[in-house]
């Protein structure tokens, strides 16, 4: 069968039926690694980062930022790779901060968001030099103040602001709305105030505001309208408090395809719309062009990544189902689960095989909703022991693995130049024993 439509990604290709990723050999790199098995492909990932880095530049020039949301996909290896691309990261728990630190992270690009840091966190993230903080309520606010008082020093400090956005896509993560959890809203009057309360404190120091409308986002028009109402509402900062920001950040959150039939999207030419918008813009409230900044996580990662797995149970319920079980599962993608996500799943050693047969793909924890993906076309005679491959899964995979049903996580092995290197080990049962007195 033809199979050429299913390579949804650049760094998909064949060879007599067998899937290469990053230009190798699927099922060698199983072999010599295990499955479950996360492979990551380094190129992929730099080059992600640079269109980011190097458009925003082209745009803004020394005023244009990429920040990585670490929250994506974040291991030491991570960190150091963006450092070496020249971008910051956006961290949001003592965890991504510890993890960026370790790898040698210069702290001062490290944005430190969440919505609800708590005392030591703001302590710890200090401690690391942490260089922004991108606050979220006034009473955190007022914490950051205290803590750097007690400590000596003055914080810099972004202000969560909520746009009230709808970026259309799933309600999950649709963040920049009135009534999100997350930051002060402009339409309530809490931005403004919030932005009095910071300049009022003297050991915080106020360098711009922030905003994140959602994910999954392929329509600039959608960032388009953020910088419509953000930078109004920078102008409306000069006005009322006489308050010139420095930075703007629009946050993260451009879609990739997980599926054939969902679109890719040309980043760098959205940048570029984008850009152009927010230049006409400034000029006509005229305000000074901030330092501008954006955060994607996702469309850095997700599909510089492929999960492997191999197949054990093959369960065929004459009349009603089939059912495929691999080694893995929910704790290591929730994101059926969850959200009901879509992937792409082959035979990555069959792939020219007829798919006459449909069965849901589900993982091997005990709860019926561990599925990987429903209605997934297979060839009907697969068997114990074979390969499958999920597509697209570098961002909120790794990242939002569990260990339910005490399953140890799989290792991530990190793909570069026809070589591969382990970037995270396998968990053992021994990890998985560790913390148990
Ligand atoms: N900035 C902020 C403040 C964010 O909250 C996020 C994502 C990003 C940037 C990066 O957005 P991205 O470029 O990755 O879309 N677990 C969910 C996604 C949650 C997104 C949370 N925030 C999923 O698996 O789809």
């Amino acid at each position: 069968m033809d199979f050429s439509k299913d390579l949804i990604c650049e760094n998909l290709t064949a060879e007599e039926g067998v899937l290469y990723f990053a230009g190798q050999n699927t099922a060698a790199l199983a072999q010599k690694y295990g499955t479950p098995l996360y492979l990551m492909d380094e190129d992929r990932i730099r080059q992600q980062a640079r269109v980011y880095h190097d458009t925003l530049q082209e745009c803004f020039g020394e005023k244009g930022h990429a920040l990585y949301a670490s929250k994506a996909c974040s291991f030491k290896r991570m960190y150091a790779i963006m450092a070496e691309e020249g971008l910051g990261v956006d961290v949001v728990s003592a965890g991504e901060i510890a993890t960026a630190y370790k790898a040698g992270f210069p702290m001062e690009n490290a944005y430190f968001h969440s919505s609800n840091k708590t005392d030591a966190d703001v302590a710890y993230a200090m401690d690391c030099g942490v260089g922004t903080f991108v606050v979220d309520h006034p009473e955190e606010l007022t914490a950051i103040n205290a803590v750097a008082g007690e400590k000596g020093v003055v914080q810099p400090v972004m202000l969560r602001i909520t746009p009230g956005i709808d970026c259309h896509t799933y309600e999950a993560v649709n963040t920049g709305k009135v009534d999100s959890k997350f930051g002060s809203a402009i339409v309530t009057g809490d931005a403004s105030r919030i932005t009095a309360q910071a300049l009022s404190l003297p050991n915080v120091k106020l360098c711009g505001f922030h905003c994140h409308i959602g994910s999954q986002v392929f329509d600039s028009s959608v960032y388009i309208a953020t910088v419509d109402v953000m930078v109004d509402f920078l102008k409306d900062m000069l006005d009322t408090h006489g308050y010139a920001a420095e930075k703007l950040d629009i946050g993260g959150g451009y879609g990739v395809r997980y599926i054939a039939c969902e679109p890719t999207i040309d980043i760098a030419a959205s940048i570029r719309e984008v850009a152009a918008y927010m230049k006409k813009k400034v000029a006509a409230v005229g305000i000074e062009m901030p330092h501008v900044y954006m955060e994607p996580g996702r469309s850095i990662v997700a599909d510089a990544g492929l999960t492997l797995y191999t197949v054990g149970a093959v369960k065929k319920i004459e009349g009603y189902k089939n059912y495929v079980s691999v080694d893995g599962g929910m704790t290591d993608n929730p994101r059926f689960a969850l959200y009901g996500a879509p992937y792409t799943v082959l035979p990555a050693t069959r792939l020219g095989a007829d798919r006459d047969m449909t069965a849901d793909v589900v993982g091997r924890c005990c709860e019926s909703g561990d599925i990987i993906q429903p209605d997934v076309a297979l060839p009907g005679d697969m068997t114990r022991g074979e390969l499958l491959a999920v597509l697209t899964t570098g961002a909120y995979h790794y990242s939002m693995a569990s260990n339910y049903n005490r399953i140890p996580r799989p290792p991530v092995v990190m793909l570069r130049d026809g070589e591969s290197y382990v970037a995270v080990r396998r968990e053992t049962l021994e990890d998985i024993l560790a913390l148990d007195e």
